[in-house]
């Protein structure tokens, strides 16, 4: 059995004081759960004070990026081992925000992949196509691109410990969710590619979806079978709004 997963991508949202209300209000209101693992990824700065409020809890610590370097002179960036050492286990790469406003592509999305890795930290891959490439009949042929560019790169034992999330770009934000269909379309065809390179590690990897998941629209997403969980984005800025989404996929 895959354990579910939702993870909050709070993005470049609130302050300190927030951020800390956040994550009490979420920890007040969680029940234990053996089924799925509850991950939050706040902005850098506030990683290691919501470290230490985490402490003891059940709740997981992710950022939202990594640099593809394992240190040195790389102004402005930080590192994996940095984000094991205050408390992180999750880092995601390859967020369409960061492929479409900071230039990242498929080649540098495989670099953070693996400097996630190393670190000993598990990458949250994302893939997912533009409404026009949705258009044009090209969804399959994106996804395929931008996942075997991390398998070619990183190869297949590597997805052992990793997480895929597929994020269709016109449904992040929008308030436009894909249907549950549509998005196990997609989610089957993320799982076979990995089966056909290896299928006891395609069978176990934890596949995500992302893209304006909310609690009202998540049971009906998770209960599909190639589902196991959210990346959740606006939605993981409220503390009832995550919690539901968490109650509805464990
Ligand atoms: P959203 O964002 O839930 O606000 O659509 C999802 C994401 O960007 O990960």
């Amino acid at each position: 059995m895959r354990k579910s997963m939702v993870a909050g991508n709070w993005k470049m949202h609130g302050a300190h004081e927030s951020a800390v209300q956040l994550v009490k209000a979420i920890l007040q209101g969680s029940e234990r759960s053996d089924n799925a693992e509850a991950v939050i990824c706040p902005p850098f700065v506030y990683l290691a004070d919501i470290a230490r409020l985490l402490k003891g809890s059940d709740l997981v610590l992710g950022a939202q990026d990594v640099c593809a370097e394992d240190n040195g002179a790389f102004t402005g960036e930080v590192s994996g081992s940095m984000l094991f050492d205050v408390g992180c286990r999750y880092v995601i790469v390859g967020h369409s925000e960061r492929r479409s406003l900071f230039g990242e592509n498929d080649a540098m999305v495989a670099r953070k992949f693996m400097a996630t890795q190393r670190a000993g930290l598990v990458p949250i891959l994302c893939v997912g196509e533009t409404l026009d490439q949705r258009q044009n009949g090209e969804t399959q042929a994106v996804i395929m691109r931008q996942l075997k560019a991390v398998l070619d790169a990183a190869g297949i034992h590597s997805f052992e410990q990793a997480i895929v999330a597929y994020e269709p770009v016109w449904a992040i934000g929008t308030g436009k969710t894909a249907t549950p269909s549509q998005a196990q379309e997609v989610h089957a065809l993320i799982r076979a590619c990995i089966c056909a390179g290896d299928a006891r590690i395609g069978a176990a990897i934890r596949l995500l979806y992302g893209g304006s998941v909310k609690a009202s629209n998540a049971a009906d997403l998770f209960q599909m079978p190639d589902i196991d969980g959210g990346l959740v984005g606006g939605a993981s800025l409220e503390a009832h709004e995550f919690l539901a989404i968490c109650e509805a996929v464990g």
